[in-house]
């Protein structure tokens, strides 16, 4: 899998003024010593890189760097050092917590402030350093435990059958101590057998020798708790070697690794694969975070003296969405490679074949790491931190010619997987691509300010051993930097075609995203009207990360509030459920539907109704308005909840359809992400029987919905089933279902009361309303219900738009 990522920033206007600037910043720059303790894991590697391109020449900053090597004594002489030179600031980033009081006092009376990041330092005296910025350590190890317990609670392990060995980290830095502490609570508080704790020093090699040394003393570990990345990998060729399995299945015998950081690359690829289990994320991007309180100081301001770092959750196990810890709920993010598509037990109770694989569509949105980081960054930060390689200042705006001579990576770069390297030529104002089999693309061309570049990469998304290209388009404007001019090309049927994401009239083309925009703003979305501060593959190559601003975006003071998004999330192999809208007129244009159709299946006009009424009856209660969910949606949570009440089985004795509290959450919970407690079903609508009411049967709580009654009452839309067809795949049952939206007028409805009577429409009656104007057909829908031969299936949504 290629995965290369090159901004190439056309023109070079801008350069002209750069020289002077850079002579009148040297003699004004800022020095700045950083003790960095070492470079044991990857993790420091980058932190040192962080702070390395953060604090540059070109940006006013002399840096002096000094590589502690694991010894606190040469922190310490590195520090005394920066004392004799008399450098502004003085950044340490402690090997240890302990024995800092004298070396700092010395600092201080030198008149120096001192930053410590990362780890902390414990002193007698908080003011022998102005502040700290680094990660809440303790933290972390309770997410990874948090993690672990409801883990191995959903198999059903019980909590003394866990097996412990914890490698720790460096013995008396904070990471040790609060991720070790971590560990040592959850143990005692729920039992678990923690075996043994023994140092790795974050290293690899270290953490090879002592998970090697455990598994020849213990015959039973079943977990090991790694207290970074480098540890892991290290415990794991230990695994390995012992002819043991790392992985998540501990009741067939894997050992459940368990690890910190979410920096080293095979690290997060075995996270994928499930062979790291769960790592917490340990975020070592301080570089800017550093300049920020710097910039802060240097203004006469007062930064905070604590400032810790959010952090995410990474696994490829869907059993775990959120760890609640002392009150607070932390999402769990998913990575997946697109080969485990596990499924996902939704119901558990009441019909084991209850599973579903899929959401709500193409679209999620989750606050990732990019957009965790992104509130705490300027926007030109993450560009600098994640537009790797700039090209220096866009001194190859005016190139013509293979890009691979003069930016390496691009170099013999093997895009279709056939060995032979091809070619992307920079032509005109914009790129084409040569590929060794003579197939090929140019792209459009590019507005060429000396501002502007495009950040190109590529990575095999379908696993068709052919890349998937993206190139987008930035500028760095005065407005703040921002992408527009951004597509995707894609190798489908021998032709490469490109996939529109946002044209260069910052026209979205996407209508999940729409959507989105127009929910999470509450207007209509129009174009332009919201700002994208960056694109790109997401790291598991599953979607196309945008990161949204729907902030203000006029000058200096400007309010960013950025929301991460994931396109194309379950991408098809062909991108077929890339809903493609066309901007300016009526008319679709898309991918749209999949290329499939089977036999039909006869769908009774019992079954139409049955649909329908359930669908009026949430939307009468005011579902829609409390969840903001949509006609289709609607449907989706209305074949669930027939689903879950086996529709044949539907008990109409007291005169409703009954449904238990705890069923209806597990679907909600699914679908919609959140949880309906009593009281809420109460505020919905009036609690009798016209309107829906909670009922006790045999000691249980039902919601009940009436069978008559269900009218369009909220958002006069409501889908009806109009036709199904079975298509035969090799690996099970796969069938289409199409439904139709339609909409009832406001003044028709209150004009005429017609309502009420939609509820019981099958297709036929709904066209025939149509024609006579009752009814608009507000869109078409196809839902695609696939069922494996394990009985599980998944449900996904597509839609055609033609309002
Ligand atoms: O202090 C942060 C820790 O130090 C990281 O988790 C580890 O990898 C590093 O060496």
């Amino acid at each position: 899998m290629a995965f290369t990522v090159i901004t190439v920033l056309a023109g070079c206007g801008a350069d002209a003024d750069k020289s002077s600037d850079s002579a009148s910043q040297a003699a004004e720059s800022v020095s700045i010593g950083f003790s960095q303790l070492g470079a044991e894991s990857d993790w420091r590697s980058s932190n040192s890189m962080s702070m390395r391109s953060t604090f540059t020449r070109d940006k006013g900053y002399d840096l002096i760097f000094e590589d502690g090597q694991q010894k606190q004594s040469n922190q310490i002489t590195a520090i005394r050092s920066f004392i004799q030179q008399g450098v502004d600031y003085i950044v340490l980033a402690p090997v240890t917590q302990d024995g800092w009081d004298s070396v700092l006092g010395e600092a201080k009376e030198a008149g120096i402030p001192v930053i410590i990041v990362d780890r902390m330092v414990e002193v007698s005296d908080d003011s022998l350093f102005s502040c700290w910025v680094g990660s809440d350590f303790h933290l972390e190890g309770l997410k990874a435990c948090e993690w672990l317990r409801q883990y191995t609670t959903a198999q059903g392990i019980a909590p003394s059958d866990l097996h412990i060995v914890d490698i720790q980290g460096t013995i008396g830095s904070s990471a040790q101590i609060g991720r070790t502490a971590g560990l040592e609570e959850y143990a005692a508080r729920y039992g678990w057998d923690l075996r043994e704790e023994t140092t790795g020093d974050f290293t690899q090699a270290k953490g090879r020798e002592v998970m090697a040394q455990m598994l020849v003393t213990y015959n039973n570990i079943n977990v090991v708790y790694c207290e970074n990345d480098n540890e892991a990998l290290g415990a794991i060729e230990a695994i390995e070697a012992a002819g043991k399995h790392a992985g998540g299945d501990i009741r067939n015998g894997d050992i459940l690794v368990l690890s910190f950081d979410g920096v080293n690359e095979t690290a997060l690829e075995y996270c994928m694969d499930g062979t790291i289990a769960c790592i917490v994320e340990c975020n070592p991007l301080h570089g800017p975070r550093v300049e920020n309180i710097i910039k802060t100081l240097e203004s006469g301001g007062t930064p905070d003296k604590l400032e810790y770092v959010n952090e995410d959750i990474f696994t490829s196990h869907k059993a775990v969405r959120f760890l609640d810890i002392d009150g607070e709920s932390y999402p769990v993010k998913i990575l997946s490679n697109g080969e485990n598509s596990e499924p996902e037990v939704i119901s558990d109770n009441n019909d084991a074949s209850v599973k579903t694989a899929e959401g709500e569509g193409d679209l999620v949105y989750e606050p990732d790491s990019l957009g965790a980081l992104a509130m705490e960054y300027s926007i030109e930060d993450l560009l600098t931190v994640y537009a790797v390689n700039m090209i220096e200042d866009g001194k190859y705006s005016d190139y013509q010619g293979d890009i691979g001579e003069i930016i390496e990576a691009y170099k013999n770069v093997d895009l279709n997987g056939d060995g032979k390297s091809d070619k992307i030529y920079r032509s005109g104002k914009g790129y084409e691509f040569e590929f060794s089999d003579g197939t090929g693309f140019k792209t459009g061309d590019y507005s060429a300010s000396p501002n502007e570049g495009e950040i190109i990469e590529f990575i095999d998304m379908n696993e068709d051993n052919v890349d998937e290209i993206l190139i987008a388009h930035y500028t760095f404007g005065t407005g703040g930097p921002g992408i527009w001019d951004t597509a995707m090309y894609s190798y489908v049927d021998g032709n490469w075609k490109t996939f529109p994401i946002i044209d260069r009239d910052g026209k979205v083309y996407s209508f999940e995203l729409i959507e989105y925009i127009s929910e999470r703003t509450g207007k209509p979305y129009e174009d332009g009207s919201v700002r994208f501060a960056s694109v790109s593959i997401d790291e598991a190559g599953n979607g196309i990360d945008l990161l949204v601003d729907f902030g203000h975006k006029d000058g200096p003071s400007q309010v960013y509030d950025y929301e991460d998004c994931v396109l194309f999330s379950n991408y098809d192999p062909d991108f077929s459920n890339y809903t493609l809208l066309s901007h300016g007129t009526d008319e679709i244009i898309n991918t749209w539907p999949l290329d499939i159709s089977g036999e039909s299946v006869s769908i009774s006009a019992q079954d139409q109704y049955a649909v329908n009424l359930f669908m009026s009856n949430f939307s009468e209660q005011g579902f829609g308005d409390y969840c903001g969910w949509n006609a289709d949606k609607l449907a989706h949570f209305a074949m669930e909840w027939m689903k879950a009440n086996k529709l044949t089985e539907l008990d109409c004795s007291h005169g409703v359809y009954a449904m238990t509290h705890s069923d209806i959450n597990r679907i909600v919970q699914k679908y919609f992400n959140t949880n309906l407690e009593e009281s809420d079903f109460y505020s919905l609508g009036n609690n009798n029987d016209y309107y829906g009411s909670l009922d006790k049967f045999d000691g249980e709580t039902y919601y009940c919905e009436p069978v008559a009654d269900g009218e369009m009452y909220r958002n006069n839309r409501f889908s009806i089933v109009s036709g199904m067809q079975k298509i035969n795949t090799d690996h099970g049952d796969t069938f289409r279902l199409d439904f139709s939206v339609y909409g009832l007028d406001t003044d028709l409805y209150d004009e005429k009361g017609i309502g009420k009577e939609q509820y019981s429409l099958n297709a036929e009656m709904a066209v025939s309303k149509a024609n006579e104007n009752i009814l608009y057909q507000a869109y078409e829908g196809m839902a695609i219900v696939d069922r494996s031969p394990d009985g599980s299936f998944s449900l996904r949504y597509y839609r055609i738009y033609n309002e």
